[in-house]
């Protein structure tokens, strides 16, 4: 069974077709890049599985059920344009959200909440900010908040979308670091990503996406100059100069 099944996907806002009949097999234990140029419906495609969106057609299981069943099992880090950063909440008050939905209502929080809490604060070094409001912070900071209470969800599956967007070079080496980890654990993990020099090493697995799907699978058959080409077009020119990929001469 694989983790994620998406069969034959078709999504539009306001008639206007987005995503175009995308089947995909998603395998537990592995991290997929999802990589595709602005525009190419990669956050369409987080929505249409997460069940946000309901597409035009086609059908999505989530180990093996509908999304609405496995929930707990799976969390989502939204891109960062599509989050109110102003609501008054402490930043543990945040990561402590993640804690939520493995408690029954009414239940008050354990000395295993604190511990898994006081652990992800500390796994993406914003220990000392638990006490601020998240509207205070930097972007960069407000993003390990976020991924903090994603890692104390203790899910099995990971929606992530452009993680490392406004991040320093430090925070993001944290951050893969850990989702890395998370992968040889057994967990599935999807990162929307743009930076094509960094993809090779941070995912074993490529989505490549341009409205249609382009290819996915192994990093390495996937993100071949021809596929690459196939999902950017003209834009292309940037990454020869990028040294990412051999010119054709
Ligand atoms: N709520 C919406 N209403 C109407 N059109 C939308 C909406 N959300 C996205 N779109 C359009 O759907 C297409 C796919 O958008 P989507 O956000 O999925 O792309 P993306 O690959 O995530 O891009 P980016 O790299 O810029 O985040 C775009 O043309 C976008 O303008
Ligand atoms: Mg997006």
């Amino acid at each position: 069974m694989s983790t994620i099944s998406v069969k034959g996907i078709s999504v539009s806002y306001d008639k206007k077709r987005v995503l175009t009949n995308i089947f995909l097999d998603i395998e537990e234990g592995n991290i997929y890049g999802v990589i595709g140029p602005n525009g190419a419906g990669k956050s369409t495609l987080f929505k249409a599985i997460l069940g946000l969106i309901d597409p035009d057609a086609g059908e999505v299981k989530v180990l093996g059920k509908d999304i609405s069943k496995v929930r707990k099992k799976v969390v989502y880090v939204p891109q960062r344009d599509d989050v109110d950063w102003q609501f008054p909440a402490t930043v543990y008050d945040i990561v402590m959200m993640g804690r939520y939905p493995h408690k029954k209502i009414f239940a008050s929080i354990n000395q295993k909440d604190k511990d898994i809490v006081n652990q992800a604060l500390k796994d993406m070094g914003i220990d000392h900010l638990k006490e601020r409001q998240i509207g205070e912070l930097s972007g960069g900071q407000q993003q390990r908040v976020f991924i903090a209470r994603a890692l104390c969800q203790e899910a099995d599956i990971f929606f992530l979308d452009e993680p490392f967007v406004g991040v320093d070079m430090t925070t993001e080496e944290r951050i893969i670091t850990m989702l890395k980890k998370l992968a040889s654990e057994g967990k599935t993990l999807l990162v929307v990503h743009h930076d094509l020099s960094s993809a090779n090493d941070y995912f074993n697995k490529i989505i490549l996406l341009n409205q249609r799907l382009i290819a996915y699978g192994d990093t390495k058959a996937v993100f071949t100059q021809e596929n690459i080409q196939k999902a950017y077009g003209p834009q292309l020119t940037i990454l020869h100069k990028t040294g990412l990929i051999g010119s054709k001469d």
